[in-house]
């Protein structure tokens, strides 16, 4: 979700404006995308190297993030909506954390749409926290056993499908430490638009450009048009 503080300075405003205009936002797109019938949504709300921006808006984030919980936990609910929140929290002030522990059991059993928010999240902590809670669980084996399927389990994102469409707004072409593992095969949509001005119109255009997309897993464009189901990669050549 980026381009908050363009969008503010654009209209000579504080980036904190931005911010709002971006969290109020959310409730816009998570709406459009149960329109959509799309069943997971994960924003990028804040990055592990977020933190090197000017403590006051980090600060001012961070409210953010609790007043948007706080607010939206109801209705939320109301709506079906399953939220979770992947990253590592213990960085999280101990009310923020209980807040989001809050909302998390609240939703737990609900499945219209799973909207899953990273906050103090990074790809690379991901993994790396993956191989640790795996050799954790498994003290008497060499991370030489590990297999991609056993590192997939350990992901803050286990058990959920890995996006088949990733979104940046902002104009920038980059992953910036966003899901690295889970997005090996997920078609990149990179737009100008700030995240505040990302509404359902412009939500129909990327979906209407992923529906455009051949996505092929490594086969060629004749065997997927052949043969849609995706044969396994060999067992040997997908473990050491
Ligand atoms: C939102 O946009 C991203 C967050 C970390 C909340 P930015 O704050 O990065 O906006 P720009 O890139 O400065 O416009
Ligand atoms: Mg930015």
């Amino acid at each position: 979700m980026d381009g908050n503080g363009r969008w503010a300075q654009k209209r000579l405003m504080p980036r904190a404006i931005g911010h709002v205009r971006g969290a109020s936002n959310v409730v816009n797109v998570v709406k459009a995308c149960i329109q959509n019938e799309i069943k997971y949504l994960t924003l990028f709300a804040f990055s592990t190297e977020n933190w090197r921006r000017p403590p006051e808006e980090v600060s001012m984030l961070m409210d953010l993030f609790s007043q948007y919980l706080d607010k939206e936990i109801t209705q939320m609910h109301k709506e079906g909506i399953r939220l979770r929140v992947i990253g590592d929290k213990k960085a999280f002030a101990p009310a923020l954390q209980q807040r989001i522990q809050k909302v998390e059991l609240k939703t737990f059993k609900n499945d219209r749409l799973h909207l899953i928010v990273a906050a103090n999240y990074g790809g690379q902590w991901d993994v790396m926290q993956a191989v640790q809670a795996w050799q954790e669980q498994n003290p008497s084996r060499s991370v030489n056993a590990m297999t991609p399927k056993n590192l997939s389990e350990h992901l803050s994102t286990a058990g959920m499908p890995d996006p088949e469409l990733l979104i940046r707004t902002g104009g920038e072409s980059r992953i910036s430490n966003f899901l690295l593992w889970q997005t090996a095969y997920t078609e990149l949509y990179f737009t100008p638009i700030f995240w505040p001005d990302f509404d359902a119109a412009e939500l129909q255009k990327s979906i209407d450009w992923y529906g455009e997309r051949v996505r092929r897993f490594g086969q060629t464009d004749e065997q997927v048009r052949l043969q849609p189901i995706l044969p396994p990669v060999p067992e040997s050549t997908t473990t050491s």
